[in-house]
């Protein structure tokens, strides 16, 4: 059985004080022995999140990394940064990275490469637009965008590592994949990972993302190859967020 895992994207927003109201509407949540939960505020609040869970085991998670150390790249944030802050790892790949900062799946891997270097979590984000799917062409789209990784650093580099499926056409959009059409993808994601490494591919959690709430997750959960989700906007709602992570825990 693989570990649930349920992670809330934050996305560019939050301050300081809707940060606080939002983490005591979720304090109740806790770590356990048997799912992981994460949250990935944005990058100036890294330090007020980690604080404010420590000792519970959330983990704190980055939006993206760069793939360099460190040095004349204004803007950026590097994994050292991430590990001397507390945070455990980031998303790589977001589609809203790919579509509006033009990040090409070699840019993604160098990011996903520079977290395993540092022994931080990547999160892989792979998904298709509305005219890939219309076009037919979804498994060829992520499967491109998981080999590109794959294929320069093979199976072993999924090790710790999550695999996000975020259909772009369902993000933020209130459109869910159905829960059957989530696991034809995850399924085939699996396979690729496979053809790699029957064993990681069978280790590997691949998590859903794209309008995942309260309402509809647990259709998705359901599903054989759905290990959890990436939530944007739900995760900023305290009740919203404290349902997935339970319907998670219901998974097992
Ligand atoms: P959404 O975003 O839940 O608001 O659709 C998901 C994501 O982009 O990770």
């Amino acid at each position: 059985m693989r570990r649930p895992w349920v992670a809330g994207n934050w996305k560019m927003n939050g301050l300081h004080q809707t940060n606080d109201e939002l983490l005591k509407g979720i304090s109740s949540l806790a770590a356990e022995s048997e799912i992981d939960i994460c949250v990935a505020p944005p990058a100036p609040y890294w330090m007020q999140v980690v604080e404010a869970l420590e000792g519970r085991g959330i983990k704190v998670l980055a939006q993206t990394v760069s793939e360099h150390a460190s040095g004349a790249y204004t803007g950026e944030w590097s994994v050292g940064m991430l590990q001397d802050c507390g945070v455990s790892g980031a998303l790589v790949g977001h589609s809203e990275r790919r579509q509006l900062f033009a990040e090409t799946d070699v840019v993604v891997a160098a990011k996903f490469a520079a977290l395993k270097q540092a022994g931080l979590q990547p999160v892989l984000c792979v998904g298709e637009t509305l005219e890939e799917r219309q076009a037919g062409e979804t498994l060829a789209v992520v499967s491109r965008q998981l080999l590109a990784v794959l294929e320069s650093q093979g199976a072993d580099a999924f090790d710790g590592a999550v695999l996000a499926y975020e259909p772009v056409w369902a993000i933020g959009t209130g459109l869910t994949a159905t829960p059957e059409q989530a696991q034809a993808v995850h399924a085939s994601l699996r396979a690729v990972v496979a053809a790699f490494d029957a064993v990681r591919a069978e280790q590997l959690r691949i998590v859903y993302g794209g309008s995942v709430k309260a309402a509809n997750v647990a259709g998705l959960f359901a599903m054989a190859d759905i290990d959890g989700a990436l939530v944007g906007g739900a995760s900023l709602i305290a009740q919203e967020f404290l349902a997935i992570c339970q319907a998670a825990r219901q998974r097992l």
